[in-house]
């Protein structure tokens, strides 16, 4: 029997959130078709800017506000009653105005990760009914955040999602020789977040477990161990309706295990990717000289340095089908990708029809 997913005002039939997958991994095409096929669409915010009709290389932060807008209403488009919402991360220089973005463009949730969004709550005060979702990877984390909601805004997560560094894509939040240790407990610390809640705050939310989701099995062992949905990115990459260019999608059937590994990003995080082509990605920056473009992030080696590279940047050309000096993030299951499906049958094979039918 499936249980669907309420999160603050808004439920979906099916307990999937679809990740936040920047730069334009996850648009409006794939947040809207999650949505409309019954989980909740998570457009990502970083970057937007550089895809924007409104971009014209000079106001990287104008374009980035306007690009979510229009992302939210092309997502709306797709599915107008679905739950759709946006992924900020809290290490962009213009976090703030990200979010209140996201509000005003009528994302239903916010989720917000890379960093610990403090200050989540004064930022979309005007906007109660949007729902809360911070992204931890320790029960530390998820006590911190609540500590200062409650203290500062009176406020409680409405849900918390809980990322395992040793299999999430994108940016982690765990030292990178912390990672693949061992020793970190995904199943643990979802329950621990969950006991963490419910015994401090008498409050039972839902503990969401991202990483290393793939198929119906890896959903129902999440679900038997306590989480109450998953969040999943990699999966939903090799989908006809992700925003990434088909050589993107490419990059991932063609992948073996061995080519998955860890970068560091400017940002200070370490983040997993195809590595391949990781020094390509470096060289490009210091053959051309690029300096700085926009200043996206808060605290950035390549602003403050030159040293790595412009994240932003070699996510972006990724997106955009360069496979030589584009920045190509995966979870630790791309291996397994063996072809492009639909956002439908992803769900009829989480979810069988048969089984639908017996609700
Ligand atoms: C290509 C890619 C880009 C990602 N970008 C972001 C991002 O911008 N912000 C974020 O919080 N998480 C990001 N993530 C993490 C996902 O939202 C998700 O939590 C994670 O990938 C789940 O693990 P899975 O890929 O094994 O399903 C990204 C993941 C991938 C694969």
């Amino acid at each position: 029997m499936i249980e669907g997913l309420t999160i603050g005002r808004y439920s979906v039939p099916f307990p999937v959130i679809q990740g936040g997958m920047g730069v334009r991994i996850s648009g409006h095409r794939l947040a809207g078709h999650v949505a409309l096929n019954g989980g909740i669409g998570i457009i990502a915010a970083a970057g937007l800017a550089l895809g924007s009709r409104s971009f014209t290389g000079k106001n990287y932060f104008a374009a980035d506000r306007q690009g979510l807008l229009d992302e939210l209403r092309m997502a709306y488009e797709i599915a107008p009653d679905g739950v759709i919402g946006v992924n900020c991360m809290v290490a962009v220089s213009n976090y703030d105005e990200v979010v209140r973005a996201a509000c005003e463009g009528g994302a239903k949730l916010i989720i917000s990760g890379a960093g610990l969004p403090m200050n989540l709550p004064g930022l979309t005060a005007d906007f109660p009914e949007v729902a809360l979702v911070p992204i931890v990877s320790s029960i530390k984390a998820a006590e911190l955040i609540a500590r200062k909601w409650h203290k500062a805004f009176n406020r409680l997560p409405d849900a918390v999602v809980v990322e395992d560094p040793d299999t999430a894509g994108g940016h982690l939040g765990e030292k990178p020789e912390m990672i693949g240790t061992g020793q970190y407990d995904q199943y643990a610390t979802v329950r621990g977040v969950k006991n963490y809640f419910k015994e401090k705050w008498n409050v039972a939310i839902p503990v969401i477990a991202a990483g290393g989701v793939w198929d119906r099995q890896d959903l129902q062992l999440a679900l038997a161990q306590g989480a109450d949905g998953v969040q999943m990115g990699t999966r939903f990459v090799v989908t006809e309706e992700c925003d990434a260019n088909d050589a993107f999608k490419q990059a991932y059937l063609n992948c073996s295990q061995e080519d998955i590994g860890l970068i560091m990003s400017p940002a200070g995080l370490p983040g997993r990717a195809l590595t391949g082509n990781v020094e390509q990605v470096r060289q490009r920056d210091l053959d051309l000289g690029i300096r700085c473009p926009s200043g996206c992030l808060k605290k950035c080696a390549y602003k403050e340095g030159q040293e790595r590279f412009c994240i932003v940047h070699a996510l972006d050309r990724a997106q955009r089908g360069d496979m030589e000096t584009g920045l190509i993030f995966c979870g630790s299951n791309a291996w397994k990708a063996d072809r492009i499906s639909t956002v439908k049958e992803v769900f009829e094979e989480l979810f069988p029809l048969a089984e639908r039918d017996a609700i």
